[in-house]
């Protein structure tokens, strides 16, 4: 989807279009391996979003908490496109025992129009990108950190930044070794490869090959990306406009105080808004979540950090040249229409 911009961008009118705008958006959050695990009903001024089980890890993430994040970040992209259009978003987020799979209602009735601050987040959406390697060696700016800080509070959850080399070398350490550790367990290298099609393919979710590079990055301390191309060459070949110091960036945890899906929930939304945060200042991520996918290496931060607090995602971020590829399913794959309360137009 290229982006639209916002004078030639026909502004959805009935309820039946804000939704199918809104989750056109929502589709671009990103998600564990671009599995895409949601599915969206609408009906009325209302769209329902579930966790769509058939595109959780079993192998990677068993209980789910992968998919949840995910699931919020989506959440947080529906929320911003409805701001866009003005409208107020009423939200209801899990749990509900009877439906263990459903994240969020989300209804719109009152208008207001969105802050500068929003429209500058929602038009990053389709252009945020995940990049896998090392960065530029250029600090990011001095606002950021404390800007990301603030939008991770406002889902209740905590951005901690690795100030110290030893703090950034010891969670290199344990990314290196989760990521060993994954590769020791023949399902897992299973399932990562089912979500990694080759050069060339036509689906829609998974890794594309243009995403990710075909040689790791030498970068300081070393964070290893996943091993998507399994050994098979795959990846992109690095500009040569790019510089060979490679930098690991500013090195994150983003965590939660609880272990519990409504937290997961947060998490993805907190993750979303810091993504798209980051991108506003020209700053890209790199996302790491072996590390907390083996459960003692995870215990292992967690007890380094000192307030008890659950890591959910380690991300780095800097400054690139080169531009991921990312593709999503379309909307109408993920959207069921005519359910909900009765439209007010
Ligand atoms: C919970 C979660 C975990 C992720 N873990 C990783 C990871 O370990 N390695 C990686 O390269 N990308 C990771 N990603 C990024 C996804 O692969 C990425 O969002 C997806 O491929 C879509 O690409 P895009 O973000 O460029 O749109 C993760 C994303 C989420 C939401």
């Amino acid at each position: 989807m290229g982006v639209v911009p916002p004078q030639e961008r026909r502004l959805p009118h009935t309820a039946d279009e804000v939704a199918t705008y809104v989750v056109g958006a929502a589709v671009w959050a990103p998600s564990v391996h671009n599995s895409q695990p949601w599915r969206f009903t609408a009906g009325g001024a209302e769209i329902t979003l579930h966790a769509d089980i058939s595109r959780q890890l079993q192998v990677a993430d068993p209980r789910g908490r992968e998919m949840m994040i995910s699931c919020g970040a989506a959440l947080f992209t529906a929320k911003l496109a409805l701001r866009s259009l003005g409208y107020v978003p009423e939200t209801r987020v899990l749990p509900d025992p009877a439906d263990p799979l459903l994240i969020a209602r989300l209804r719109w009735r009152r208008q207001a129009s969105p802050a500068v601050a929003e429209e500058r987040l929602f038009d990053q959406i389709t252009r945020r990108r995940t990049h896998r390697g090392g960065f530029e060696p250029v600090p990011p700016d001095r606002g950021l950190v404390e800007a990301l800080r603030q939008d991770a509070a406002q889902h209740g959850t905590l951005l901690r930044v690795a100030i110290t080399d030893q703090a950034r070398a010891v969670l290199a350490a344990i990314t290196d070794m989760a990521e060993r550790v994954e590769h020791l367990d023949a399902a897992y290298v299973r399932e990562l490869t089912a979500w990694a099609p080759p050069p060339g393919s036509t689906r829609l979710d998974g890794v594309s090959a243009s995403s990710y590079p075909a040689r790791p990055d030498l970068m300081s301390p070393y964070f290893p990306g996943r091993d998507f191309a399994a050994g098979r060459g795959w990846g992109l070949q690095s500009s040569a406009a790019i510089s060979s110091t490679r930098f690991a960036g500013l090195v994150c945890l983003l965590t939660t105080p609880a272990d519990v899906p409504a937290a997961w929930v947060s998490a993805g939304q907190a993750l979303q808004r810091i993504l798209l945060r980051s991108s506003t200042f020209g700053v890209a991520a790199a996302l790491h979540s072996q590390p907390v996918e083996v459960g003692w290496l995870r215990e292992a931060i967690r007890s380094q950090l000192g307030d008890g607090s659950y890591p959910q995602l380690l991300l780095r971020l800097g400054t690139v040249l080169q531009n991921a590829v990312s593709l999503r399913r379309p909307t109408e794959s993920v959207l069921t229409k005519g359910r909900g309360i009765p439209s007010a137009d």
